[in-house]
């Protein structure tokens, strides 16, 4: 098993999500659960962005001491002053500073040449160094950039002391053999790549950031960001949980091992839910509503039967304490049967199958059975002589 370590940006980029603002209250509750979910290091926010996210940094870099805290800064020395004012009082103060390296970038948004690109990355992470103990250095866009280029800058921005080495697919337009083979690539040609940490940081645009990341960690990525529930700028980052589970799962497939304590997954993601005001998606994989709800009569059979047999997950898995068996028009009577056990009814065969005939009626009519409807059908049918 090769360890992965897992960079958790819910405070940073899963807040860029339109709409969200978290205050620093909100921020360090959700950093607390992150650090009991097991996270090696929490981008905590961006110090420079706002005064409000500058003492959000500071309170969580001041309190979470099981968790290393990092912080992000421009390519800028104002942002890494900022940045090492919010974080001094972490454990291990680490800062993560990024510049683009595309040809877009660079034209129109930087508006600068190559060359003055590598020199403006190569003195700030310089700069950044003499304060801090690590400094991650991120490529914004770098899969839209020329690798030997990136090669290149790489290599002069770990000589000048990036200890991690970060390459964004930023617009989340990466296929998973190209992401992988950037990794490949800086690894075969980056002559001193060996002294950084390679990280990657998917978005999920074309809906690749999860396979995205795994194609990385095959190709010699140790350090894996995302979010829980996937959230962050548009369509949002790698999510975290579903990351994690396919790793379990599939360890035959991905034998790579995280720090997080899986059973905490239902319980951070929820929270983050709540306090960012993001619903998740009911058929989200891992945590959305419906990820262990079984609908149809012969899905819902089979899980009596046997679990596995429509179940990859174990609900208690993720924290979660069972599965849900939803009564709809495709429910069958197995299911309907245990509910009505469940309900405490003693039924004879008889009332039993006009009870699931007046079941199956209603289901017509409404999308949802609820139990207050089975409790009507029940109760009608039981008093029924
Ligand atoms: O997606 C991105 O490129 C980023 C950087 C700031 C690391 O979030
Ligand atoms: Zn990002």
């Amino acid at each position: 098993m090769s360890k992965i370590q897992i960079f958790d940006t819910t405070l940073r980029d899963g807040e860029q999500s339109p709409g969200v603002n978290l205050n620093k209250l909100e921020k360090l509750e959700i950093a607390k659960q992150l650090e009991r979910f097991g996270v090696d290091r929490m981008e905590a926010g961006f110090p420079a962005s706002s005064k409000g996210d500058f003492e959000a940094v500071k309170m969580i870099a001041d309190t979470i001491k099981g968790t290393s805290v990092t912080g992000l800064a421009r390519s800028v020395k104002s942002d890494i002053d900022a940045a090492w004012e919010a974080l001094k009082g972490a454990d291990e103060p680490c800062l993560h500073v990024f510049l683009a390296t595309s040809p877009i970038h660079m034209t129109y948004k930087l508006k600068k040449s190559p060359d003055e690109v590598i020199d403006l990355a190569v003195n700030m992470v310089r700069y950044a160094s003499e304060k801090f103990s690590q400094v991650q250095w991120s490529a914004e866009d770098a899969s839209r950039s020329d690798l030997a280029f990136l090669a290149q800058i790489i290599e002069r921005v770990i000589d000048a002391g990036a200890t991690v080495i970060n390459l964004p697919d930023t617009v989340g337009y990466a296929t998973p053999d190209e992401y992988g083979k950037m990794f490949k690539y800086m690894k075969e040609n980056v002559p001193n790549i060996d002294r950084a940490i390679l990280s990657c940081h998917c978005h999920n645009d074309l809906g690749l950031a999860v396979a995205n990341s795994i194609s990385a960690v095959e190709n010699g990525v140790k350090q894996i960001e995302g979010t829980i529930n996937g959230i962050g700028e548009r369509a949002g980052n790698a999510s975290l949980e579903e990351l994690a589970v396919a790793f379990q799962i599939r360890s035959d497939r991905y034998p790579y091992e995280t720090n997080l304590k899986l059973s905490e997954i239902k319980r951070t993601s929820d929270l983050v839910s709540k306090l960012t005001g993001m619903q998740i998606q009911a058929n989200k994989a891992i945590v959305g509503k419906n990820a262990f709800a079984h609908e149809s009569g012969i899905h819902q059979d089979g899980v009596l039967k046997h679990a596995e047999t429509y179940e990859i997950i174990t609900p208690e898995l993720i924290g979660l304490s069972s599965n849900v068996l939803f009564l709809g028009k495709h429910s069958g009577r197995h299911a309907f049967n245990d509910k009505v056990k469940e309900m405490g009814y003693e039924l004879t065969d008889e009332k039993l199958k006009e009870a699931f005939e007046q079941f199956k009626l209603l289901t017509d009519r409404k999308k949802e059975v609820t139990d207050d409807d089975l409790f009507t059908i029940l109760t009608e049918i039981q008093t029924d002589s």
